[in-house]
C-alpha cells in the first residue's frame, strides 16, 4: 500500500502534483477555511505525513491519534502550532519552511513599519471617506524613519534583513538576542542592547523573535512603559509575544506612539478586538511570507521534506 499523506488546506494543484505521483494524498478541500479538528483527529489515524500550516494546532493530544505518522511538514518557518516534544517522543519528524522567505518577511516588516511610522491607513482611511479637504501643514504627520534608531529584538536571519533594510535608510541600529551575534556586529555595524536599553533608545522597534515559553508576554506594560513616546512597535513574529491588553492602553494613552501588528494573540483577530478601534494601529492579517513566489518556494520545500522522509533519506530543515 502506497504511504498516504495528508495535506491540511486546498494548495495549488502543480505543488501536490509531484506527491500524487508516488503517495497516496488527502487533502482538506477548502483553501480558505481551517480544517476542524475532528477531521484532523481521524485523517491522522492513517497519516504518514501531514502537510500543515501554522494555524493548525497540533498538540500532543492530537499526536496521540497518530499510529503511522513519520512527519509533519509546517508552512512556515515558526513551528510553536506543533508540539516538537510529544512529536519527538513519538519518533515523527517535523520540518519548516526557513531561508526561502526570510527576504520577503522583512520586507513585510519593514514595509509595516513605514506605514505605521508615517500613518499609511489612517491617511488612506481619510482620504477614501472624503476627510481630505485641504493641505494642511501638520495634518497627517507622522514619525521620521529615515536616520532614526531601530531596535530589533530576535536577531535570526529575518533579523539580519531587516538590519540590512534599516542601514539603507541610515538608520542607527541596536538589536537584543539571546545570544551575542558578533558576526553580524562586525558585517552590519548593529549594536547589542539589553533589552530594557533598547527599549528606551529605540524609535522603532520590531519583535522578530519566535513564540516560546522565554518569550510569551515578553513585551508587557512595563516594557512599554520604558519606550519613548514618539516610537513605534512592529510585530511580525507572532501573537503572544506582546501583551495584547497592555498594548491597547499604551497606545490609548499615548505612551507610544503607533503600532504595526501582522501577528496577534487569537487569528484570526476578533473583529471586536479593542486594538482595532485605534486610529493608531495597522493590522495586516499575518502576510510575512506572502508573496506569490516565497508561498510557492516554501510548499516545494515542504513537499520535498514529505518525499524525503516517505522515501527514507534525511530531509532538509528538520527542527526536531
Ligand atoms: C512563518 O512562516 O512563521 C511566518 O509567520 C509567515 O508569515
Amino acid at each position: 500500500m502506497k504511504p498516504t499523506i495528508f495535506i491540511t488546506r486546498k494548495l495549488p494543484d502543480e505543488l501536490v502534483a509531484p506527491l500524487k505521483e508516488k503517495f497516496t494524498v488527502r487533502m482538506w478541500d477548502s483553501e480558505d477555511v481551517a480544517v476542524p479538528a475532528e477531521v484532523l483527529r481521524e485523517e491522522i489515524v492513517q497519516a504518514d505525513a501531514l502537510w500543515t500550516m501554522l494555524s493548525d494546532t497540533i498538540d500532543r493530544d492530537m499526536l496521540e491519534s497518530a499510529t503511522n505518522l513519520k512527519v509533519i511538514s509546517n508552512l512556515a518557518v515558526g513551528f510553536n502550532n506543533i508540539d516538537i516534544k510529544a512529536a519527538e517522543e513519538k519518533g515523527i519528524i517535523v520540518t519548516n519552511t526557513p531561508d526561502v522567505l526570510t527576504e520577503t518577511t522583512a520586507d513585510l516588516a519593514f514595509g509595516l513599519l513605514l506605514a505605521t511610522a508615517r500613518r499609511f491607513n489612517s491617511a488612506e482611511k481619510e482620504l477614501r471617506e472624503g476627510g481630505w479637504l485641504s493641505w494642511t501643514p501638520m495634518g497627517y504627520t507622522g514619525m521620521d524613519v529615515y536616520g532614526t534608531t531601530i531596535g530589533i529584538i530576535g536577531m535570526g536571519r529575518i533579523g539580519e534583513a531587516v538590519a540590512r533594510r534599516a542601514k539603507g535608510f541610515n538608520m542607527h541600529v541596536l538589536y537584543h538576542n539571546r545570544s551575542r551575534k558578533h558576526e553580524t556586529e562586525d558585517k552590519f555595524g548593529v549594536k547589542y542592547a539589553e533589552l530594557d536599553d533598547l527599549l528606551k533608545r529605540a524609535d522603532h522597534v520590531v519583535i522578530l523573535v519566535p513564540l516560546t515559553e522565554e518569550t510569551k508576554g515578553m513585551i508587557g506594560e512595563r516594557e512599554l512603559s520604558l519606550m519613548k513616546k514618539t516610537a513605534t512597535l512592529i510585530s511580525v513574529s507572532r501573537g503572544g509575544i506582546v501583551d495584547e491588553i497592555a498594548l491597547y492602553d499604551a497606545l490609548k494613552n499615548n505612551t507610544i506612539f503607533a503600532a504595526g501588528l501582522d501577528v496577534f494573540e487569537k487569528e484570526p483577530i476578533p473583529l471586536e478586538h479593542p486594538l482595532l478601534t485605534l486610529a493608531n494601529v495597522t493590522a495586516v492579517p499575518h502576510i510575512g511570507s506572502a508573496s506569490v513566489q516565497t508561498r510557492r518556494a516554501m510548499m516545494a520545500l515542504n513537499a520535498q521534506a514529505i518525499i524525503d522522509v516517505l522515501e527514507g533519506n534525511e530531509p532538509k530543515n528538520r527542527v526536531n
